[in-house]
């Protein structure tokens, strides 16, 4: 199969082949080429330039009418398996109660462990596929997934089941993330070392056994899990060879950045409270800084200090974190837009943090994430738009016209 997009206003985000995350001022500028073309070859850009293309064959001719053509989003950290809503904390929340309040109120996290138990794997899958279907139709080509409200051995495997079908029948690419330590499930109240040993000894063997999780992540955070707690856990999962994504640094300057940079994680993520020692232990790591600027948004946190990082050498990505609790929509337009509105990165900057840098936070950067020959064909074409600061400046109009898988 063989499609030719012609008319392509800007073509935009374009890297060299085996560029897998920009740091620094690298993250500055964004390739684009204007009036191009663009091939792809089952599923895969097989060639782009100036131009209105080959005068070749196709079996499929796209016109971009003009518009952007660009990398799909990648979005990095979601929980968008989940059951119903959390709409009666969102009252709370306006009333005055932090997360923390409600959380040790046994909401919060508990509450969507609750309905999950209550819910079958069919009508989870259901639900969790409108919310892919919803992120899809706003650009998102990649997304990795978390468990977290099971917080049981049998409930944990069955989101990431869920996870798995997702995977088989939806078109865009999909990465697990085993959470089972997201919070201490309601059985073990008052005993979160034995909660930990469930994580370590009855979920993790499951899992991996099963072969269910790309990743292994932890809630490494004030109120929530212990350095102690996520070291365990991280070095049971490299016995299964997971590596880990983890929480950090959301509610406290934790110590979950150097344990995770200790143990090698792909990515630590949050880091609305961070410390100068945070950036100096990221300094030369495989891990990449992900902050969520969706969460500190609805919860009226602090913004991660994205820009300082950029500073300071390291690359950052961003990620919406869709969830039901502290970050309840999956727009990476709005992100993108947050990034520049709150963090004060440029627009190119939060182009690459959404779109390179957090395919590889996701382990997905050789084959998405920038328009590169090889790469998967996940795109997006926009209506005629006069300039790439304009998607974050327009942040509500509709100008996405077509995502292609
Ligand atoms: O990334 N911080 C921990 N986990 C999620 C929130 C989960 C929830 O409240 O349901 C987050 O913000
Ligand atoms: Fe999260």
């Amino acid at each position: 199969m063989k499609t030719v997009i012609y008319n392509i206003g800007t073509l935009a985000g374009i890297l060299p082949e085996g560029v897998l995350k920009l740091e620094g001022s690298g993250m500055n500028h964004v390739e684009c080429l204007h009036d191009a073309f663009l091939v792809i070859e089952d599923g895969v850009i097989s060639e782009f330039g100036s131009g209105n293309g080959p005068a070749s064959t196709a079996d499929e001719w796209i016109d971009a009418k003009g518009g952007f053509l660009m990398p799909c989003f990648c979005d990095s950290h979601t929980h968008i398996v989940y059951a119903g809503c959390r709409d009666g904390e969102f009252r709370d929340k306006i009333a005055g109660l932090s997360y923390e309040e409600i959380a040790a109120r046994g909401g919060g996290i508990l509450n969507s462990a609750d309905l999950l138990h209550e819910t079958s794997e069919d009508e989870l899958y259901r639900q969790s596929m409108e919310r892919v279907q919803e992120i899809m139709s706003m650009g998102t080509g990649a997304v990795e997934i978390k468990s977290g409200y099971g917080l049981t051995v049998e409930d944990e495997l069955k989101m990431l089941r869920v996870i798995k079908r997702i995977k088989e029948t939806a078109p865009l690419t999909v990465k697990a993330n085993f959470l089972g330590a997201h919070a201490v499930g309601r059985a073990y109240r008052g005993r979160q070392s034995e909660y930990v040993d469930l994580v370590c000894d009855e979920m993790l063997p499951r899992v991996a056994q099963e072969g269910l999780a790309d990743y292994v992540d932890v809630f490494c955070d004030e109120g929530f899990f212990t350095v102690e707690d996520t070291s365990r856990i991280l070095s049971r999962a490299a016995e299964y060879g997971i590596q880990p994504k983890i929480h950090a640094n959301e509610l406290g300057v934790s110590g979950g950045v150097q344990v995770g940079v200790r143990h090698g994680a792909l990515s630590v993520d949050h880091l609305e409270k961070t410390t100068d020692a945070e950036i100096e232990a990221l300094r030369g790591s495989v891990t990449m800084p992900t902050m969520l600027p969706g969460c500190s948004f609805f919860l009226g946190l602090p913004y991660g200090n994205a820009k300082g990082y950029i500073e300071a050498g390291l690359p950052v990505a961003l990620a919406s974190d869709y969830n039901p609790g502290s970050s309840p929509s999956g727009n990476m337009r709005f992100v993108m837009a947050l990034g520049c509105i709150k963090m004060r990165l440029t627009p190119e900057q939060s182009f690459n943090a959404c779109t390179i840098n957090s395919a590889y936070a996701m382990g997905v950067s050789d084959t998405l994430g920038s328009i590169t020959v090889g790469k998967k064909a996940n795109l997006i074409i926009t209506k005629p738009i006069p300039s790439l600061a304009y998607i974050p400046y327009s942040y509500q109009t509709p100008i996405i016209e077509r995502v292609i898988f």
